[in-house]
């Protein structure tokens, strides 16, 4: 997918609640260990979102630190779409939520789902509602509050996921050269039951069994989807960088999405990048599922490693099974 005008990301704003979960934490109330968790993910600590806030309340606060970071007036934002697998409610969308909250009465937005691929896939839609002209300010937010569907009981999925989400600016862009590039997407529903939260939805409405059975909490089959997570960041990164002519060693950062430190080394080293090509920083946060990418974009810039020009790749795969791959050169 490239973009019929060149499209920029303008800036980038976060969001992480206070609260830390660290692996001592969960050694008392689970049969896990700091050393099993660290050895086989690469995460230490996540965030977990207070009780009575929501994701909308993460997600304006990420918008608000994007504001704070450039010259955007949220007034100015004329498409607002929000990548999440934990809205608030199922209707109405998350994105009337924080219009709301924001206070932003003319505006357009609406709810993406993708599960991890949700900020790829909302990037993609932003660019080509900004590169077609029409809209000049788009705001991607990619929010989760996955402590909220997560099972605390079940060692295999809730020691790996935590709370927070990040935001980014889409417009028209300043230097043409220094713009979104490509985006490669594909889906792959035959891996639905590998990692899905089963009722809640018009197959398994609530009801006192689904409940009982612990059905309203996230499932992964964590080998199958650590399999296919494993070869589909690699094949998904070479398909987009070939047919761009991009060779690995020309790009300045891999931005991929933060599940698991082995599946991200593993990628790296197929695709023979060196560490410092890669940002990892799940160790912090565990797998924010659609705020990974803007977030680990918000500590490259922290950390100095984005200057303007710099050639970027994001790689994602998640739940559905969903894939996506964006190229972009950093545009300030
Ligand atoms: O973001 C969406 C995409 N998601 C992903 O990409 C996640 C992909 N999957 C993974 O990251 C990994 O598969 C996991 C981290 C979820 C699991 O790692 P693994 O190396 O695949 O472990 P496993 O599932 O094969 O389990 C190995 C053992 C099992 O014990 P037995 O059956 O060998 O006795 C598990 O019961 O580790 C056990 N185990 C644990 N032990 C201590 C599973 N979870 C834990 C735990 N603490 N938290």
């Amino acid at each position: 997918m490239r973009p019929l005008c060149p499209v920029q990301i303008s800036g980038v704003g976060s969001y992480l609640p206070e609260q830390r979960l660290t692996n001592h934490d969960l050694e008392r109330t689970l049969d896990t260990s700091d050393e099993w968790i660290l050895q086989r993910t690469g995460i230490s600590e996540r965030r977990v979102l207070e009780s009575g806030r929501a994701t909308s309340d993460m997600a304006v606060e990420a918008i608000r630190s994007l504001c704070d970071s450039t010259s955007l007036d949220p007034s100015d934002i004329d498409l607002l779409i929000v990548a999440s697998v934990t809205p608030d409610m199922l209707f109405p969308s998350t994105a009337c939520l924080v219009q709301s909250k924001l206070g932003i009465p003319s505006t357009w937005g609406f709810d993406l789902s993708a599960a991890c691929c949700g900020f790829v896939y909302a990037l993609s839609t932003g660019v080509a509602f900004v590169s077609s002209g029409m809209r000049r300010k788009v705001v991607v937010v990619g929010a989760d509050a996955m402590s909220r569907i997560i099972d605390p009981k079940d060692r295999n999925t809730c020691v790996l996921f935590g709370d927070g989400a990040g935001a980014i600016l889409i417009e028209p862009a300043v230097q043409p050269e220094n713009c979104f590039i490509d985006a490669f997407h594909e889906i792959d529903g035959s891996g639905g039951d590998s990692l899905c939260m089963p009722a809640g939805g018009s197959l398994q409405p609530a009801n006192a069994k689904t409940v009982k059975d612990r059905l309203h909490f996230v499932k992964q089959d964590g080998s199958t989807v650590f399999k296919f997570a494993t070869r589909k960041m690699e094949e998904a990164s070479r398909r987009i960088l070939e047919r761009n002519k991009i060779a690995p060693s020309e790009l300045k950062l891999m931005i991929p999405h933060q599940a698991n430190a082995r599946i991200i080394r593993g990628t790296a080293e197929r695709l023979n990048l060196r560490n410092d090509q890669v940002v990892l920083n799940l160790g912090n946060y565990g797998n924010t599922t659609a705020a990974t990418i803007p977030l680990a974009m918000q500590d490259a810039l922290l950390e100095a490693r984005l200057q303007k020009g710099d050639i970027i790749l994001l790689a994602s795969v998640g739940a559905g099974f969903t894939v996506g791959t964006t190229l972009l050169r950093w545009a300030y």
